[in-house]
């Protein structure tokens, strides 16, 4: 009896502290400070273990073949390279303030299998930057850009655009297709890149009229969709 009492006015201490810590407002929830070594290592434990399992039920179609890659190269660039860069390229300004952040694919390539990389780009990875592709793209088109990716611990900057080049108008992200507008980068703005990449380094970030200001950020909307390219690397 008397251990039963014990653990329940334990469980008790133990809820309400919980419930005290959530309401104090003393936990730091910025993406600019990094989670503790531990809770690192129990998150992506914890990940990694999940999509293990979970890609045991995928059944992988035939991926060899250079066409179903070359079929998800234009749509790794407009989808992923944002958040985890691709061979010669930085993750943009949204990548590089995630946390956790996005890792590099060719390395997570090289240690995953197909069905990993399929069920983590399909379903996504909750609480983290990393959506869930699925709610908007069939199979059908998700594998292509896995095909891709098993692809990508060969591939330097140069034979990564090669490939790119060598892949125009495949894909449903590809530059013809009327489909790219509702991502931002696709094979064909790479003249942005060059071309556009100084007005990016201006630094209007710090002087809070755009992205940390709320009220202005909403207003400033449009804009942000009409330049969208503006803002790439
Ligand atoms: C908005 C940013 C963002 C975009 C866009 C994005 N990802 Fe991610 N992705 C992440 C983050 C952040 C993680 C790391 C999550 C974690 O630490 O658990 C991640 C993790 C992953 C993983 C699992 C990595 C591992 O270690 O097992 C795969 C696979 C992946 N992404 C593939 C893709 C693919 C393919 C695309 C494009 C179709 C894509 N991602 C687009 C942010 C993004």
């Amino acid at each position: 009896m008397k251990i039963i009492t014990t653990l329940l006015i334990t469980s008790v201490v133990f809820i309400v502290g919980a419930l005290g810590l959530a309401y104090s407002g003393m936990v730091d929830v910025s993406a600019s400070s990094p989670h503790s070594g531990f809770i690192n290592w129990f998150l992506s434990t914890t990940s990694h273990a999940s999509i293990e399992r979970r890609a045991k039920s995928v059944v992988v179609p035939d991926l060899s073949g250079k066409s179903l890659a070359q079929a998800g190269v234009n749509d790794f660039e407009a989808m992923c390279s944002g958040c985890h860069g691709a061979p010669g390229k930085n993750p943009e300004a949204m990548g590089q303030g995630l946390n956790p952040a996005a890792p590099d694919l060719a390395e997570v390539a090289a240690r995953n299998t197909p069905a990993e990389l399929f069920w983590a780009t399909k379903h996504g990875i909750r609480m983290t930057g990393m959506p869930a592709w699925g709610a908007t793209h069939k199979d059908a088109e998700i594998w292509p850009v896995v095909a891709f990716m098993m692809k990508l611990p060969t591939l330097d900057a140069e034979s990564y655009q090669a490939f790119l080049d060598d892949a125009k108008g495949k894909g449903h992200h590809d530059s013809d297709d009327g489909h790219n507008d509702h991502v931002e980068a696709d094979a064909s703005s790479d003249d942005h890149h060059t071309d556009e990449q100084g007005d990016h380094e201006h630094g209007d970030h710090d002087d809070g009229d755009s992205h940390t200001d709320g009220e202005n950020a909403v207003k400033e909307e449009p804009d942000h969709k009409d330049d969208g390219h503006d803002h790439e690397h």
